[in-house]
C-alpha cells in the first residue's frame, strides 16, 4: 500500500539542545525556504526550547513538536506539562509512547492511550511510537507485541483525526542497527492491518513512520519502501547537515 498522506519526517532531539542549538533549526528552515521539501518536516526539541524555536521559525516550513505531554489537563502534577501548554508554546505535534518513556518512565499502553486523548483534546497531532525489544524479536514475538501496542495505545477517538504511528524497534534506536527492508515491510503491514482493524477505513490514512538509526546513508532505501510514510529521526536530526539529506530523501 502506498502512503496516501504526505510523508512526515520528524526529528526527535530527546534531552539535547540549549539556546545555541536553535541555529541548527534555523539552518534547516532556511534550506527548506530556498528549496521546499516534498515531505512535511517537524522538529521536536526539549520542552524548554519549544517556545523560542517556534518564535524563530514562525511562518516557515518546519513544524514544532513536543516529546511528551501529561495525560492530565491541569492541576497538581509537579513537573508535568499539559497539551494546552505545549500548544500555547508553539507546538502542533507531540511524540507519545516513545520507548524511552515506556522503559525509563514506566509508561504502559493504557497511559499512552490517555496521553493520545489529551493530545487530541489539546489540539496536538500525536505521533504514537510502537516497537519490539530485541528479546521479543528473538522470541518471534515482534508482530504480536506491536499489534498489541497498536490496539492498546490508540484510543478509538483517533478515527477522524490526523495522527501518525512510528514503528521504532527498540534495538534499532541509537544503536546504528536497522531491520532489513523485508522486516520493515512486514512490520509496517502488520501495523496497517492493526490500524484498519481498530479504526476502520480511517486507519488507512495515517502515515506509518520508521524510526531507529535513520541516517543520511540509509534514508533513501528505507523511505522508498512502499508502506513507509516517513521517518522519526533521533541522533541524525540534531545537525541540519545530517537531517536535511534525510528530509530530501523522500
Ligand atoms: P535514533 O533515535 O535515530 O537516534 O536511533 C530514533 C528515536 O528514538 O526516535
Amino acid at each position: 500500500m502506498t502512503h496516501p498522506m504526505r510523508a512526515l519526517i520528524a526529528g526527535n532531539w530527546k534531552m539535547n539542545g540549549l539556546e545555541a542549538a536553535i541555529l541548527e533549526a534555523e539552518r534547516l528552515a532556511d534550506a527548506l525556504q530556498s528549496e521546499p521539501a516534498s515531505a512535511r518536516v517537524a522538529l521536536c526539541p526539549p520542552a524548554t526550547l519549544i517556545s523560542r524555536m517556534a518564535h524563530r521559525l514562525k511562518g516557515g516550513a518546519v513544524e514544532i513538536g513536543a516529546q511528551d505531554i501529561s495525560a492530565e489537563a491541569s492541576g497538581a502534577y509537579t513537573g508535568d506539562i499539559s497539551a494546552a501548554m505545549v500548544r500555547d508554546a508553539g507546538a502542533s505535534l507531540v511524540v507519545l509512547g516513545h520507548s524511552e518513556r515506556r522503559t525509563l518512565h514506566g509508561e504502559d499502553d493504557a497511559l499512552v492511550a490517555r496521553k493520545v486523548e489529551a493530545a487530541l483534546i489539546g489540539g496536538l497531532e500525536p505521533i504514537v511510537c510502537v516497537g519490539e525489544t530485541l528479546e521479543e524479536r528473538k522470541d518471534g514475538r515482534a508482530e504480536t507485541v506491536v499489534r498489541g501496542q497498536i490496539e492498546a495505545s490508540l484510543p478509538l477517538s483517533l478515527n477522524d483525526r490526523a495522527f501518525a504511528v512510528a514503528y521504532e524497534p527498540v534495538w534499532a534506536i541509537g544503536t546504528g542497527l536497522t531491520p532489513s527492508s523485508e522486516e520493515i515491510l512486514t512490520l509496517h503491514d502488520v501495523i496497517r492491518e492493526a490500524l484498519l482493524a481498530r479504526l476502520g477505513p480511517m486507519g488507512g490514512q495515517a502515515p506509518i513512520l520508521y524510526g531507529g538509526s535513520v541516517k543520511p546513508a540509509n534514508a533513501a532505501e528505507i523511505l522508498a519502501l512502499p508502506n513507509v510514510g516517513g521517518a522519526l529521526v533521533g541522533g541524525a536530526s540534531l545537525k541540519a547537515s545530517d537531517f536535511l539529506p534525510i528530509v530530501r530523501a523522500v
